[in-house]
């Protein structure tokens, strides 16, 4: 990999059996797309899932099912270090000097925790829930990406990344370069199909108002024909107005390659049933291919564990400079053994 290619680095929890469509047109396709002109760092972010406290056996069956998606979405380990989070102890090592650079204050501030932890009360959810943002920002910065490709709803978390970064480099010296998200154009934000004003989520939409990648396709094609319609009959983009039609069209964009333009002179003078028979077909089609490439992934299980190994082992080079650099800037006497001996591939 050259070395002038910029870096592009993200992370996703293994919290699901499978991703949506959100994650999928939202993020996933970016981090596709980067591997092309970008020195790609991907990861599984399972010291993240830990916040809410999964059955392990589920977080296991998680973390690889996870993984298969990725390479069927088409992160090539051959360009991208793919790994686990948890197999590159720099990051935990890292975040602790973040927790101690960041304010009680500014970590609650936080709207993702206030989101999250709203259901259980904030005293009933994790100290881990509460300083997921701070392990998030060691995440970004141990590698000094350029870009990280995120959703929207990142972007407070970034903003914190940016913020500890500045104050690091004004304590102990310009360490860190400042990350930018990566919201790119043309990025699709895609809607609960059953409640088409809420994007949709994993945790808030009702299972009919998400496509799983994993959908088997029957199901998918009648989730599609099953979503919200809008009041009216005319076909066309108009979020404010008509936001079930519109989710439809730019579900139907993203999956074709065509414009949203091209997909509503397609339909125009159209029914509703119309594009969503042929929207239908179109998904099915997608998720079974999806499904399938994922299953050969899976079939493999030995081989997963290689990818992520060997993505581990590139990612720990890339880390093990910066936390031996951060420890000694900011006073702690450098172990004897050497920078690298604390089990960092070296
Ligand atoms: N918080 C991110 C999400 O829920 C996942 C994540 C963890 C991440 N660490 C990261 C994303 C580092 C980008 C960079 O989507």
């Amino acid at each position: 990999m050259p070395a002038s290619l910029p870096r592009s680095l993200s992370g996703i929890q293994p919290t699901a059996e499978s991703f949506h469509f959100g994650n999928y047109f939202g993020a996933l396709r970016q981090w596709v797309r980067l591997q092309d002109d970008h020195d790609a760092f991907y990861f599984l972010a399972d010291l993240h899932a830990l916040t809410v406290q999964p059955d392990p056996a589920a977080l296991r069956d998680r973390v690889h099912a996870s993984a298969a998606q990725l390479l069927a979405a088409g992160i090539d380990p051959e360009r991208s270090a793919l790994f686990c989070q948890s197999h590159v102890a720099e990051h935990t090592q890292l975040a602790w000097v973040f927790n101690c650079l960041t304010g009680f204050g500014e970590a609650g501030r936080m709207t993702q925790f206030k989101d999250k932890s709203a259901s259980t009360g904030a005293d009933k959810a994790s100290v881990g829930l509460f300083t997921y943002p701070i392990l998030q920002a060691a995440d970004i910065l141990l590698y000094h990406p350029q870009h990280v490709p995120v959703g929207e709803d990142q972007r407070q978390h970034l903003e914190l990344s940016r913020n500890l970064a500045q104050r690091f480099n004004h304590h102990y010296g310009e360490t860190f370069p400042l990350p930018e998200p990566y919201i790119v154009k043309g990025t699709a934000r895609i809607f609960d199909l059953q409640d088409p004003t809420a994007k949709m989520s994993k945790s808030a939409s009702s299972p009919s108002g998400i496509i799983d990648l994993l959908d088997e396709p029957g199901r998918a094609a009648k989730k599609i024909r099953s979503a919200v319609t809008d009041s009216g009959d005319e076909i066309r983009f108009d979020p404010e107005g008509k936001p079930g039609i519109s989710n439809l069209l730019t579900i139907y964009s993203a999956i074709s390659g065509d414009d949203v333009d091209a997909v509503v002179r397609e339909f125009e003078g159209r029914q509703y049933g119309h594009l969503k028979v042929a929207l239908g077909d179109l998904v099915a089609e997608f998720v079974g291919g999806f499904g399938e490439r994922t299953r050969v992934y899976l079939d493999d299980r030995a081989e997963l564990d290689r990818v992520l190994a060997r993505g581990a082992e590139r990612a720990r080079e890339a880390a093990a400079p910066v936390v031996a650099d951060v420890y000694a800037r900011i006073g702690l006497v450098p172990d004897a053994r050497g920078p690298l001996a604390r089990g960092s591939g070296a």
